[in-house]
């Protein structure tokens, strides 16, 4: 008998559908404080969502029925939870990868949690943990990415959608399903291959990875070179021969028009 656990297919085996709701992923908190515990793998999707949250208290914008919103249960007790941000690699792989598949090149993975196109942003992921005790119990796997959306609010003028890079609207629930296979996949490569394999595909499909850019640090413009993303979610870059790691908010790419 095929083991689906092991071989990644368990994801999206249970899709609960949702019309209307503040957001996927508070839902699925919602969900897992009652008696009755969800499946690892199970996908909460939602058409729409009035409140979605992105990485540090952002507001995570989609227009109605156009765009994938949705969270997915894992429990990934085999991971150690100081190193969480293996995670966010494994997920970043496996979404970039199945855009890479239709778009071809140019999907790239923005540290920390963004999906990119050129220079676009076309999704991101939000990763909440449960931890108890010194175990990971729960890890609630946020993604949103633009699917079908062509207008976007001003102030969103670095995002992009699948649409708009392509020129054909797309069937969202194939994708989703592309999507949960990728990402079964990836979660089965870090449960029986270990770190490895996933910090050297994460570095390959790293933005900004391949040489030297401009960095804002403290509101000044540095030249340096992305070394390495941490365990811990840090990135490494070398500014003047010397190497220094960065929190979420410490950095940002100069990115010129
Ligand atoms: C970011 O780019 O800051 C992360 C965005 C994550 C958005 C997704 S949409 C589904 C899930 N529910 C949420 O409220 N947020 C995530």
């Amino acid at each position: 008998m095929q083991n689906n656990t092991f071989s990644g297919l368990f994801v999206g085996q249970k899709i609960v559908e949702l019309s209307k709701i503040d957001s996927t992923n508070n839902y699925l908190k919602k969900e897992l404080s009652k008696s009755a515990p969800l499946s690892e793998g199970t996908v909460i999707l939602a058409d729409h969502q009035y409140a979605g949250r992105g990485q540090i208290n952002n507001i995570w914008e989609a227009e109605a029925g156009k765009n994938l919103t949705f969270s997915i249960l894992l429990c990934p007790s085999f991971l150690a939870p100081e190193k969480q941000f293996i995670l966010n690699k494994a997920i970043s792989i496996a979404i970039n990868d199945v855009l890479s598949g239709i778009i071809g090149s140019g999907v790239k993975i923005k540290w920390p949690n963004d999906i990119y196109v050129n220079d676009s942003k076309l999704g991101g992921i939000l990763i909440e943990n449960v931890i108890q005790g010194k175990k990971w119990k729960y890890a609630i796997v946020g993604i949103g990415l633009n699917i079908n959306q062509i207008n976007f609010p001003d102030h969103l003028n670095n995002a992009t959608s699948l649409q708009k890079i392509m020129n054909k609207e797309y069937d969202k629930r194939t994708l989703l399903t592309e999507l949960c296979n990728a990402i079964g996949h990836w979660y089965s490569e870090l449960r029986s291959l270990g770190y490895d394999n996933v910090r050297i595909e994460y570095f390959k499909r790293l933005y900004r990875s391949d040489g030297e850019y401009l960095f804002r640090i403290n509101e000044t413009d540095q030249i340096g070179k992305i070394k390495n993303v941490t365990e811990q979610g840090l990135l490494e870059i070398e500014i003047l021969g010397n190497p220094r790691t960065f929190g979420f908010k410490e950095v940002e790419f100069v990115i010129q028009a």
